[in-house]
């Protein structure tokens, strides 16, 4: 297998290739270097097959979007992940294979929901999951230590000691460690309990990454290219959240509910279907055809997508736009799909 890290920073990503098939997979691509990786990749003849995102980052651009552009690459990611244009989702134990290279994906959240590790024998890549002598931040929505300690011990820490490590973050000039080297020496989790990993994790304090602005929203939407104007964090943490049975109840009284579908139209007409009487306005076009929902001021609107994430965007920006009943399904289609609420495809 060719493999290397391909950006010498603090954030990392991965090439790796099959030196058979010519093939290449490229994991946590930074939209700035994309140039770099499309260089790399002609340098030594690979065909990217696949853009891997081991979650939906904060701090960074995601090349996802445009390596797929570009290079015909598929983006792949779990699940959970709230963008659309992801062509693969994977779950828990599915295998991806580029050539002769196959890895298998373990769930990992804790950091994100979204959050995977892709084994592959001998090295994992673990995303913010575990990092070198340390672990990924758990303060973002969607943060849960306590899932992030099962994610480390009981996946992770299950894979041979001798597995090598490579984090999608290093903060201190390491490039790699090892699963027998974080069991005994990770200073967050070697030797405590989960109930005082959560207690330590909940007390970091760390300041908010300096990009996270610009980067957190657009990666979720896959809107990249400065055409939406986001909604401010604080903005996001004012949404009020619906969980799916709520919104089940009240959806029959169209008087005074309108379901407001915010993903893309193949999203909406795709797998996990939408909520029969749901109006579908793409979240990059609301805001130039907020007049189609004006006759609706009055009501209680109700905004969806596929993991709730984008939908908690689209509620902010209606909020921000002088709608006063607006909330937000929380968990989206995936949630709703899951509670087998009824769904028109
Ligand atoms: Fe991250």
């Amino acid at each position: 297998m060719f493999f290397r890290e391909l950006n010498r920073g603090n954030c990392k990503t991965y090439l790796l290739a099959s030196e058979r098939t010519h093939t290449a997979l490229i994991i946590d691509p930074i939209k700035e270097r994309v140039d770099r990786y499309l260089a790399v990749l002609a340098y030594h003849g690979f065909t990217l097959e696949y853009v891997v995102e081991t979650h939906t980052h904060a701090d960074h651009r995601d090349g996802a979007w445009d390596l797929r552009e570009l290079a015909g690459a598929r983006v792949v990611m779990h699940q959970r992940a709230p963008a659309p244009r992801v062509d693969v989702h994977l779950e828990d134990g599915d295998r991806l294979a580029i050539g002769d290279v196959e890895l298998t994906v373990l769930h990992t959240p804790g950091h994100t929901p979204d959050g995977m590790s892709l084994w592959a024998g001998d090295r994992v890549f673990t995303g913010d999951t575990l990092l070198v002598h340390a672990t990924g931040r758990t303060d973002f929505a969607g943060g849960d230590p306590g899932a992030q300690y099962d994610s480390i011990t009981r996946k992770l820490f299950a894979l041979p000691d001798s597995t090598l490590v490579y984090p999608a973050h290093d903060y201190r000039g390491h490039t790699h460690s090892t699963i027998g080297e974080e069991k005994r020496a990770n200073p967050r989790v070697a030797g405590r309990s989960r109930e005082a990993y959560i207690e330590l994790m909940n007390n970091l304090g760390l300041p908010l990454p300096e990009k996270i602005q610009e980067a957190l929203q657009a990666n979720q939407s896959a809107i990249d290219d400065d055409s939406v104007k986001f909604p401010s964090l604080a903005q996001l943490d004012q949404v009020r959240q619906l969980r799916p049975q709520e919104v089940n109840q009240r959806r029959s009284d169209t008087e005074a509910v309108v379901l407001l579908d915010v993903r893309e139209p193949d999203e909406y007409r795709g797998e996990l279907g939408h909520i029969p009487g749901s109006v579908l306005i793409p979240l990059r076009q609301l805001a130039t055809r907020i007049s189609e929902l004006n006759c609706h001021k009055n009501k209680q609107i109700v905004a969806i997508c596929r993991a709730g994430v984008r939908s908690t965007t689209a509620a902010a920006m209606l909020t921000g736009l002088g709608f006063e009943h607006v909330s937000n399904l929380e968990g989206g289609m995936i949630d709703w799909n899951e509670q087998k609420l009824p769904v028109e495809r």
